[in-house]
Parts: C-alpha cells; sequence; structure tokens
C-alpha cells in the first residue's frame, strides 16, 4: 500500500467500515486491528465518526520535529528534577543573616524553581503529546450497564493494544527513551526528601536534648541570660509582675540556630514566688533564683511562642490555641491542648550580678516528639 493510500485508509470516516446494523464475523472478515477495535467499541455502543493520525506517512519532516520538541520537553523535565535533587543534597541551607548574595537565601526559592520546571516539563509534554502524535478522534458512546462477554474483552485488548501503537511509542524509542529519562528523576523529587528522615536526631550532639544555654556552648561557663542584642540582664531590670524574653548569651544565641531557646524570664510577687517555690516538683527545685523563674518560650504543644504573660493569675497564654500555663505551679497547663508542662531554666546570678543558667534545661523542650509522647 503506498503512502497515499494509507492515508486515505486511515483518514476515512470509520463510519464506513462497519455497517452497524450487520452482524460481525471476525473468521469470515480476517479484519485489521483497527476493524477489531471498531467493532468493540461498536459493541460497546462507541460509533467511531472521524479518526485520522497525526502523520498518516511515517518519518516526515514535520513528525520529527514535533518527536524532537516533546522529547526535549521531557528531558528538560528530567534535567530540572535532578537540578532538584543537587540542590536538595548539596546547596547550602542553614539559616544565615545576609541578603540575597548570600546562597542560602537560594535555597527554598531554587528548591521551587526547579521542582517547577519538572512538574510544568511533563505536563507540556503529555500535552504536546495529546496535540501532536495521537490521532485525531471523534467518537460517540451510548452509556449502557452490565458486565462484558468474554469475546468482548478480547476485543477490548485489542484496543489497548491499537492505543499503545497510536501512542507512537513503539516506533519511537528516541521518544520512549526521552520520556523515560524525564520521568525517573521525577520520581526522585518525590522520594529524596525522606532522604532526611534518615537521619539520627540524637547523633551530632543530640540537638533535641541540648539548647544554647548548654555550657559546653561557653567553654565550659555557665552562659549568661541576654537581651536580643546581647545585653546581659541584672534583676532590676524586670520590675515586679513583669516578664522578659531572653537568649542564651553566646554568638548567634538570639538566631534561628538556637531556636528552640528563647526563654521567658519572670519577676513574681513576694508571695505567687513563695507559691512557686513550695509547689516546685523535684525537677525543677533549686531552679528559681529570688522571686525570678525563666520557662521556656517554646510551647508543649505545637511549638508557638506563649508570651502573653497575666500578672494577676500569674497564667501565660499560647495565642496559637489558647493554652495556658500556671506560672506559680510548675507551668503546668491548665487550659487548651497542651499537655505537658513548660520545662523551667534553673538560673542565678554570676560574680557580676547577671542572671546565668545553672544548667542547660533538664529536660528536652517544646513539643513531644516520637520518643515523647
Ligand atoms: Fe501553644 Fe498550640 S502551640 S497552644
Amino acid at each position: 500500500m503506498t503512502a497515499e493510500q494509507q492515508t486515505a485508509e486511515a483518514g476515512r470516516s470509520r463510519r464506513d467500515v462497519f455497517d452497524t446494523d450487520t452482524d460481525f464475523d471476525s473468521a469470515a472478515d480476517e479484519p485489521s486491528r483497527f476493524d477489531l477495535v471498531s467493532e468493540a467499541l461498536r459493541r460497546d455502543g462507541v460509533e467511531i465518526l472521524h479518526y485520522e493520525p497525526r502523520f498518516p506517512v511515517p518519518g516526515t519532516k514535520e513528525e520529527n520535529r514535533v518527536v524532537r520538541l516533546i522529547a526535549g520537553v521531557f528531558l528538560l523535565a528530567g534535567l530540572a528534577s535532578l537540578a532538584f535533587v543537587a540542590v536538595f543534597i548539596f546547596w547550602p541551607w542553614e539559616y544565615e543573616h545576609g541578603g540575597l548574595d548570600n546562597p542560602s537565601k537560594w535555597y527554598t526559592p531554587l528548591l521551587g524553581i526547579t521542582m517547577g520546571i519538572a512538574f510544568l516539563g511533563v505536563g507540556v509534554g503529555v500535552t504536546l503529546w495529546a496535540k501532536k502524535i495521537l490521532p485525531e478522534e471523534i467518537a460517540v458512546q451510548d452509556r449502557h450497564d452490565g458486565p462484558s462477554a468474554e469475546d468482548e474483552r478480547q476485543l477490548t485488548a485489542a484496543s489497548l493494544a491499537q492505543m499503545g501503537e497510536d501512542s507512537g511509542l513503539g516506533r519511537r524509542p528516541f521518544l520512549r527513551n526521552a520520556i523515560l529519562a524525564g520521568l525517573a528523576p521525577l520520581g526522585l523529587v518525590a522520594i529524596v526528601p525522606l532522604g532526611a528522615l534518615l537521619k539520627n536526631p540524637h547523633g551530632d550532639g543530640d540537638p533535641l536534648l541540648h539548647t544554647g544555654f548548654d555550657r559546653k556552648n561557653n567553654g565550659g561557663k555557665p552562659v549568661r541570660l541576654v537581651h536580643q542584642d546581647g545585653e546581659p540582664i541584672r534583676p532590676e531590670d524586670i520590675s515586679v509582675g513583669g516578664q522578659l524574653t531572653v537568649f542564651p548569651g553566646i554568638p548567634g544565641g538570639a538566631t534561628n540556630k538556637y531556636a528552640d531557646s528563647p526563654t521567658l524570664l519572670i519577676h513574681l510577687r513576694e508571695a505567687d514566688a513563695a507559691q512557686a517555690r513550695k509547689s516546685a516538683i523535684p525537677e525543677n527545685r533549686g531552679s528559681q533564683w529570688g522571686n525570678y523563674v525563666a520557662y521556656s518560650k517554646v510551647c508543649t504543644h505545637v511549638g508557638c511562642p506563649p508570651s502573653l504573660y497575666e500578672g494577676q493569675t500569674n497564667k501565660l497564654l499560647c495565642p496559637c490555641h489558647q493554652s495556658q500555663f500556671l506560672i506559680t505551679d510548675n507551668a503546668v497547663p491548665v487550659f487548651g491542648p497542651a499537655t505537658r508542662r513548660l520545662p523551667q531554666l534553673p538560673i542565678e546570678l554570676d560574680d557580676e550580678g547577671y542572671f546565668v543558667a545553672k544548667s542547660d534545661y533538664k529536660e528536652p523542650i517544646g513539643p513531644a516528639f516520637w520518643e515523647r509522647p
């Protein structure tokens, strides 16, 4: 059959192929696969009104151009996926102060850009494929219920095989390989972030159990409680009933590097301080200095900063979900979703009269984690 005949054969309306009122005899007719497909559809109440391959004559320049275009788009998606993986693993991600000349500022945007290009590439590739390679087809179907007969299943199998051939992947290995090369790295995009779960959270100094107030951050000496600007704090800096957010007095102590360390230093009234001292549980005994107490400012619910201190009732309110902690009773939760008390930081004064931490917190701060319900 010549190319022109192929074109004419493929392009003619399939309404002419079968008379839908005539019984189909596969043995007698020796039909082609397309005929079987049409018959299968007819039995399903689907009639093909128009069917026309995009490239009836294979291997034309136009077809090759379209194949190269789609292959290029899928390969671009694959490269973007690999770039995502490379950025995720190798790009500096730890927060640092500074402008956009700081590479860490580009970590999240680069992840978004590379992942966006990857998904966009796959989307554009699939769309181009459907628009430029899959045959043009118009079919109508009457809906009906009921199971399919055995012969209809065979016809369906033939239909699926025809779809596979129509997709062009069988005779276009370059396109098929390009799609595989594009999609395989995209799978990595979904899997690679799970690699972060492989890291031992208790390795590297066990960060879940140490904050910036650990003496090892200060050459073994007690760590001062300081303002955000690093100024140390004396008792007279806080009036009675007042409170102050303090940070560990070490380099970077007020940065995200020590995001678990913000602490609320509270100056209790005389009677409230006595009550706090009296109700101290064993872990908290000796943590109070005079009328001053210091509690973690990381909520034990999901980590918001409870900082709304009501001096009259000595309750500390977390603004996120309204948990309330009673400061005169070991900061136990008395309202809201939090179920654990806030950890207390043991404090005292150093030789120069500034507040220091006697030790690090004695328990992990913040919300629960899998080993600490
Ligand atoms: Fe504090 Fe939810 S984070 S109540």
